[in-house]
């Protein structure tokens, strides 16, 4: 028999082409240095493609039990390390080709028919950030949890409130925690949202303009868990919108993240000295023997710039491009998992951190009892007696004046002392001037009043459960 097969050459496309690349252009073109982490998404794509491919007549069943064969046998060789990746073949998509090809033959050169890297790879980065966001779910809950745990054994202990970094009002140190629950709830709905748009199938697009053979794409898309296959096949290769979501909600998520950070540090600096951070989470100093610096904190902070940095990136890398697939694309990918890596790390990290907070109450309520933090309550509690507010307010700002000078606080002030600044204050002002009588008092949806924030953190359990 004849040999009808084309002579073989060592790149895929060199048949067009008269004169190998330099080895810097190869290393500068090469993505599977960084893409090689897409591999096992790679061949969960390319088996359900080669099974619609045998569903729909296109290639024989016995191609089909060879592909997957020898995807069996490369999956092991990947698991066990042994699998070698080449630069010369580019990226993940050709090195497992290529090895296909090597161990079956021609049912591996069969595989990619009615296909193209343009649709496989942004299936493969699909697949992938699928499974990033259901790990980053499952990882805020168990943040939450721990986070609702402490702020549940806080859910009296006051805590000063800041605005301006001022102590405000009094607040409880559990209510404080569960600004974050909210924060964080928002970012997991965040997250289910962007994964409904990243589970749409792009396979099926080919290059750009879809296929002559007649594909099913819905059968691949059940195959592979998408929800919907994409609409448009000029869209579906070229979108990376998708991941420019997944990294806005991580930016998020981050910020959130590095604004506990910033109180976290602060807390615990020794002008402060509301809590104390588990040894574990804490390094020295080189020079300075006293010193315990937050270090986990100060780097989850830090690293809320990369994450904002991948997103700058993603956002500039797609601005220029015109349809279709440009090789552009490629830089998606560094940016993207560098992101959902880094939020990784910082939840599981953060996860115990939280448990690992020593809270000191003494601290806490030395610093309210310095900043006049009852102050709103003695103006509401004239309000209360017929004052109008902004009289209230012109009354207590005196008496803030008076204690000032005398460097005491409100409530060390003599019934006939407060009376000097209104007739309208009687016995009965102690219980609103007291730190406890001012947390009591903001019994509302939202309020600080521990009752409250029980009721709140009873509501946030029963969502996560
Ligand atoms: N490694 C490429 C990427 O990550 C795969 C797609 C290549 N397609 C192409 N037409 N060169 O984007």
């Amino acid at each position: 028999m004849t040999d009808t097969s084309p002579p073989q050459s060592t790149k895929t496309w060199s048949a067009r082409f008269s004169e190998p690349v330099s080895d810097l252009v190869k290393r500068f073109t090469a993505s599977v240095l960084f893409d090689q982490r897409m591999a096992h998404q790679d061949i969960r794509g390319s088996l359900a493609h080669a099974r619609m491919l045998t569903a729909q007549g296109i290639i024989e069943a016995r191609d089909l039990a060879e592909i997957e064969a020898g995807m069996a046998r490369i999956t092991d060789e990947i698991e066990q390390g042994k699998f070698v990746w080449d630069l010369d073949a580019e990226d993940v998509h050709l090195n497992i080709e290529k090895r296909l090809t090597a161990l079956v033959g021609d049912a591996g050169k069969r595989l990619h028919t009615g296909r193209s890297r343009n649709d496989q790879v942004a299936t493969d980065i699909r697949l992938w950030l699928r499974d990033a966001i259901d790990q980053i779910l499952t990882l805020i809950t168990a943040f939450q949890r721990n986070l609702l745990d402490i702020a549940e054994l806080h859910a009296d202990t006051p805590l000063p409130g800041f605005t301006h970094l001022q102590v405000a009002q009094p607040v409880t140190f559990g209510h404080h925690l569960m600004a974050y629950f909210e924060m964080t709830r928002r970012d997991a709905e965040r997250y289910a949202d962007v994964r409904r748009r990243v589970n749409r199938l792009p396979l099926g697009s080919a290059a750009l303009a879809g296929t002559s053979h007649p594909i099913d794409r819905e059968m691949v898309a059940r195959e592979l868990g998408f929800e919907e296959v994409c609409a448009n096949s000029l869209d579906a290769v070229s979108d990376r919108g998708f991941a420019i979501e997944f990294c806005a909600a991580s930016s998020l998520l981050m910020m959130h993240l590095s604004r506990l950070s910033e109180e976290l540090i602060l807390w615990m600096s020794p002008r402060m000295g509301f809590i104390d951070l588990a040894d574990r989470f804490c390094t020295g100093s080189s020079i300075m023997p006293q010193k315990k610096n937050p270090d986990v904190p100060e780097l989850v902070r830090g690293k809320t710039g990369r994450v904002n940095g991948s997103l700058v990136s993603l956002l500039t890398l797609m601005k220029g491009q015109p349809l279709a697939y440009n090789k552009d694309n490629q830089e998606d990918k560094e940016p993207l998992f560098d992101t959902a890596d880094t939020v990784i790390d910082t939840l599981r990290i953060y996860a115990d951190m939280i448990t690992g907070i020593k809270v000191k109450p003494e601290a806490m309520l030395a610093a309210l009892s310095q900043g006049y933090a009852t102050a709103t309550d003695l103006a509401d509690y004239m309000v209360k007696k017929g004052l109008p507010f902004r009289d209230a307010h012109e009354v207590v700002a005196m008496a803030v004046r008076a204690a000032e000078r005398s460097g005491r606080d409100l409530p060390d002030f003599s019934l006939e002392e407060l009376r000097a600044f209104s007739g309208l204050i009687d016995e009965d002002v102690y219980q609103v001037l007291t730190v406890e009588g001012s947390l009591a008092s903001r019994n509302h949806a939202g309020g600080t009043a521990p009752d409250q924030v029980r009721a709140a953190i009873a509501r946030a359990r029963a969502r996560l459960s």
